[in-house]
């Protein structure tokens, strides 16, 4: 297993972030989530300067999880490179894109949802894909029925999950990490109500725990 594999299985679930105002927001953002046990970040370059907010973060918390997600692009790589960012998360499956990062050697995570996919991924060799959209591509049954012939992946699971269904997410073995927007919304961010998102990373991460335990 590689090593961004087993921190990222250890911490359990990945905040999928937008940030309007990184000079402002993210360096409390980034203090609020190492509070609340989950010191990784996924900034979505669905908001300009996403690279400047991962430099931010990576400079208070060094060692923190702080990646790239919503990358379309491969400038979009060489920000998040020259960010010190730590991964890419792609919301589809470029091959063009996943050999670039191979290539710079930044690990890629892409968005999969289909037998294609899954086994593009294959061929590219990977380990870890993001399963997206989770709940509208049919959930937790189909990350399982294409677990059984694609079952050297390990799969991340992001779209429509929240704490009411992480738990079923999590028990699944071939489930690492289930990614998620609902642990950083953009209200609280605006408000600067740091505290509810450490509580709801704190929530996330022992309902994630608990579950894997049990599953
Ligand atoms: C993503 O880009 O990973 C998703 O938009 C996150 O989905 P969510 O907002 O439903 O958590």
């Amino acid at each position: 297993m590689n090593e961004m594999l087993e921190k990222l299985s250890q911490i359990g679930v990945v905040p999928v972030i937008k940030l309007t105002n990184p000079q402002r927001d993210a360096g409390p953002l980034s203090d609020a989530l190492c509070a609340g046990g989950v010191p990784v970040a996924e900034i979505t370059f669905r908001a300009a300067g996403a690279d400047e907010a991962m430099r931010i973060m990576l400079e208070r918390h060094p060692d923190m999880l702080v990646g790239a997600g919503t990358v379309l692009t491969t400038e979009q790589v060489d920000k998040t490179i020259a960010a010190g960012g730590k991964f890419v998360v792609t919301p589809g499956l470029d091959p063009d894109i996943v050999k670039y990062c191979q290539s710079k050697g930044i690990i890629c995570f892409p968005g999969c949802s289909t037998p294609t996919d899954y086994h593009t991924a294959y061929k590219l060799g990977l380990e870890l894909i993001k399963f997206f959209p989770a709940e509208q591509s049919g959930g937790l049954a189909k990350i399982k029925a294409m677990a059984a012939p694609f079952s050297m992946f390990k799969v991340m699971p992001t779209g429509g999950i929240s704490l009411k269904n992480l738990a079923e997410y999590a028990a699944c073995p071939v489930i690492a990490a289930c990614g998620g927007s609902y642990m950083c919304p953009d209200k609280l961010i605006s408000e600067g109500k740091w505290d509810e998102i450490t509580e709801l990373c704190k929530k996330s991460v022992e309902v994630f725990k608990e579950a894997k335990k049990n599953g």
